[in-house]
């Protein structure tokens, strides 16, 4: 048996299309397009593929994306001074603070940064204010990964009220959103993490499985109950041959990927998981593209919000 394939990258297509009336409107009565500020600190690799990828999709759909970067070198308070600016800026509706932050500006950098955001501007729904929303089940603004995944399973038919659904992984940016936003829709969460005994166990009981562990493979067939519902949010850039060619067998589509590139992403879900689970997201092409369409669809929110265009709720 083999899981049906849940394609993110169709659904994030359909939620763009059905973002551009909205972008369009509010083009016409602000006289300028939505607007969002990108800010990147550091070199990280994949953080700059995931900013040039927002920036793009951001332009494609019509609005306006700036990146403002800082060099890996930079101080907290230079951080802190180029939110300060774009919260200051009214042609700005959404602000974007790429995660993670270069290691020199200190432990709780993040946590200063994301609060430093106007919460009527933060499009990553990171804020304390916004998150608090988010436990009361009247956040405008949600974190994008799990915003994606909800949208992903309303369209795909995916049933989750009185359903056992097991998140494993505790982020801020993923994990208690991604559960909250579950226990909102009436199923019964778990979270589990590094320090949960047996996760197998626990995971094997769930209907719907979130993978946000950040280790490549981690979810093995022993941790899924046959025709669950598998959510891959892992993006994981492996080097290593050995550990290819456990996942993959010879002749292997994703093996012969890796033997021309000699890396290759992969998800925190075991491929093998494909022949018992009953749907699963691909990696690449399951969340990823998802959470930049719902990037759009907050900056689009904020811009509306700010301009006075959204009901009260
Ligand atoms: N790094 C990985 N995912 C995210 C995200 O959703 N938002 C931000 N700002 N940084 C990230």
């Amino acid at each position: 048996m083999s899981a049906r394939s849940l394609d993110g990258t169709a659904t994030a297509t359909r939620i763009r299309a059905e973002l551009a009336d909205r972008i369009a409107r509010f083009t016409a009565a602000a006289g300028r397009p939505p607007a969002l500020g990108i800010v990147l600190a550091g070199d990280d690799p994949a953080s700059q593929i995931y900013v040039s990828n927002k920036l793009r999709t951001a332009g494609e759909a019509g609005c306006r994306a700036e990146l403002f970067r800082l060099p890996a070198d930079a101080s907290l308070d230079d951080t802190l001074a180029v939110v300060a600016r774009l919260n200051a800026d009214e042609a700005f509706d959404g602000i974007l603070v790429q995660s993670p932050l270069p290691k020199g500006m200190g432990r709780d950098a993040e946590q200063r940064v994301f609060d430093a955001v106007s919460p009527a501007k933060d499009v990553d729904g990171f804020h304390a204010q916004n998150v608090g929303l988010l436990v009361q089940k009247r956040a405008r603004l949600v974190a994008c990964t799990p915003s994606g995944v909800m949208q992903l399973l309303a369209r795909e038919g995916i049933a989750l009220a009185g359903k056992r659904a097991v998140v494993i992984g505790r982020s801020d940016i993923v994990g208690k959103p991604m559960a909250l936003l579950l226990l909102h829709q009436d199923a019964t969460v778990t979270i589990c993490h590094s320090r949960t005994p047996d996760v197998a166990a626990l995971a094997s009981e769930a209907d719907i499985l979130v993978a946000a562990v950040g280790r490549p493979a981690y979810v093995t067939p022993a941790y899924v109950k046959p025709g669950a519902t598998v959510i891959d949010v892992g993006i994981n850039r492996v080097d290593d041959a050995a550990l290819v060619a456990n996942w993959y067998p010879e002749g292997h589509p994703r093996r012969l990927q890796f033997e021309k590139k000699r890396t290759l992403v992969i998800g925190d879900v075991y491929p093998a998981v494909w022949a018992v689970a009953g749907a699963v997201t691909p990696v690449p092409g399951g969340v990823g593209p998802l959470t930049i369409a719902m990037l759009l669809a907050n900056t689009v929110t904020a811009a509306e919000a700010r301009a006075g265009l959204l009901s009260a709720d």
